[in-house]
């Protein structure tokens, strides 16, 4: 029997809230979701990379230890998950580890991207190749090195019956437009999904044992503040024309106050409520903004496909389109992105692009990523 083709794909996005592992087997250039694992991030290193997503003294420090106690963490991660798999590093091809973004600046003369977790590191622990520095190709040809998901959406996720939408809600959203033909896929960043949730729950509820609003139950006891949410509306991303990317370097809590000027002024729940309203209207402004053409279905993944009282503001702003989870599709929605850079490491090991120069305006399609052997 030939040997399966088997990758790994890891993935931790701008929420922070897990390293996400996907084992995936490739058959004539087409991905299967093997298993797929969540592992937490200790405490101390959460803090830690949250820290350094904000300006503070001493940041080449504090990279430099970041970048290899990450790729320390992501190595034993990986051990963890093949040996509760009765899995050997040589079963595996290549892991593709996207790891931690801690800046992304993808506009201006010297546009950069920065994700951390030392590669060389993670491939000496595993014995296993690694692919990784996925964007920093895209940029370097004046790309804006995100969205990288849509091609693997494209690839996994078309259909020739109808037009769709692949919404992905991590702390970032973005969108995958899939006209239903075999050109013409667009996407981009539309803005913040959960980042702004997630860092307002957590200034409320310092203590909470989750760090985020679980099922929106925080929200569901606020009402949407309309002046606020005009207001928040008003940043100049939102009538900005794809293509397009942001982060956390924009979208965070200091954007928040500078937007709404004194947040005592309202209560705690109503900003959560309005925060919501705030993520299902700029995702329903972008399609409708930007897209060509509304979409038969919209496909939703990423953490915030659990969120229902997103989801319902989501499908109210978008009435007339059908909704679903990826699930439907065969890839449950927390799954989506993690199988996505194991599918980009299988394109680097095959020479085959990984961006759309339409989604994120690069000169040309590219291989990204760069090889790391054990
Ligand atoms: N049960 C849930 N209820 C509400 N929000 C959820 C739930 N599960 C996940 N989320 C949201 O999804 C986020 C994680 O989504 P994810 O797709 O992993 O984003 P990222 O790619 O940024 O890590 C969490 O931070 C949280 O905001
Ligand atoms: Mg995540």
């Amino acid at each position: 029997m030939a040997q399966r083709d088997l990758y790994l794909g890891l993935m931790s996005g701008t929420s922070m809230d897990g390293l996400d592992i996907a084992l995936v087997e490739f058959t004539d250039d087409m991905p299967e979701l093997v298993s797929h694992q969540q592992f937490e991030l200790p405490d101390p290193l959460q803090e830690k990379l949250h820290n350094l997503c904000e300006e503070q003294p001493n940041e080449l420090h504090r990279w430099g230890e970041l970048d290899r106690e990450f790729a320390i963490f992501c190595a034993d991660c990986v051990l963890a998950f093949l040996n509760r798999r009765n899995l050997s590093a040589t079963a595996i091809t290549a892991i593709g580890s996207h790891g931690q973004t801690v800046r992304h600046q993808p506009d201006g003369d010297f546009a950069y991207t920065l994700q951390l977790g030392d590669p060389n590191t993670l491939a000496a622990l595993t014995g296993i190749a690694v692919v990784a520095d996925f964007r920093r190709k895209d940029i370097a040809l004046g790309g804006q090195g995100a969205p990288l998901v849509p091609a693997f959406h494209h690839a996994v996720f078309s259909s020739l019956k109808e037009s769709r939408v692949i919404l992905n809600l991590g702390g970032i959203a973005n969108i995958t437009w899939l006209p239903g033909t075999p050109t013409g896929v667009t996407g981009f960043d539309t803005g913040p999904a959960n980042t702004l949730m997630d860092r307002w729950f957590k200034a409320c509820h310092p203590d909470h044992a989750d760090d985020f609003d679980r099922h929106g139950a925080f929200a569901a006891h606020g009402e949407v503040k309309h002046e606020v949410l005009e207001l928040l509306l008003e940043d100049p991303y939102f009538s900005r024309p794809p293509p397009k990317s942001t982060g956390r370097d924009v979208f965070n809590l200091d954007w928040l106050q500078e937007r709404i000027g004194d947040l005592d002024n309202y209560s705690r729940a109503d900003i959560q409520a309005t925060l919501v309203a705030f993520t299902a209207r700029t995702v329903a402004d972008a399609i409708q903004q930007w897209l060509p053409e509304q979409p038969d279905t919209i496909f939703v993944c990423g953490g915030g496909a659990y969120n229902p009282i997103l989801m319902s503001a989501l499908k109210a702003a978008l009435p007339s389109t059908q909704w679903h989870a990826t699930s439907v599709l065969g890839v449950a929605p927390q799954h989506v992105e993690a199988m996505a850079f194991a599918w980009l490491a299988y394109s680097y090991i095959h020479r085959k692009p990984g961006n759309l120069p339409a989604v994120t305006g690069a000169s040309r399609p590219t291989i990204l990523g760069g090889l790391f052997l054990p």
